[in-house]
């Protein structure tokens, strides 16, 4: 399956189960993190997997899930958040 990561636009493949933070290191981008537990929050992103709202999860603990009937790609949404 393919997985976008915004903000820029870069497409990787990738396996469903997989570690995003793995994937996202493979495609390049950097999330930030810390703990790599998931407990600090540092490395949040929005998953957006078709529903309406986008789901907010932490890239270190969060795998890749199964992309719905009719999406063509998950889109992951990097935040800048300002304090880290
Ligand atoms: S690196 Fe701390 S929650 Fe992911």
């Amino acid at each position: 399956m393919k997985i976008e990561f915004l903000p820029d636009k870069v497409t990787t493949d990738a396996e469903i189960g997989e570690l995003i933070l793995d994937v996202a290191e493979r495609a390049g981008i950097s999330i930030p993190t810390g703990c790599l537990m998931g407990t600090c929050h540092a490395c949040t992103v929005e998953l957006d997997n078709g529903e309406d709202e986008p789901e907010i999860i932490r890239a270190c603990i969060s795998g890749v899930p199964p992309i719905k009937p009719g999406q063509e790609k998950l889109i992951i949404n990097l935040f800048s958040d300002p304090t880290w």
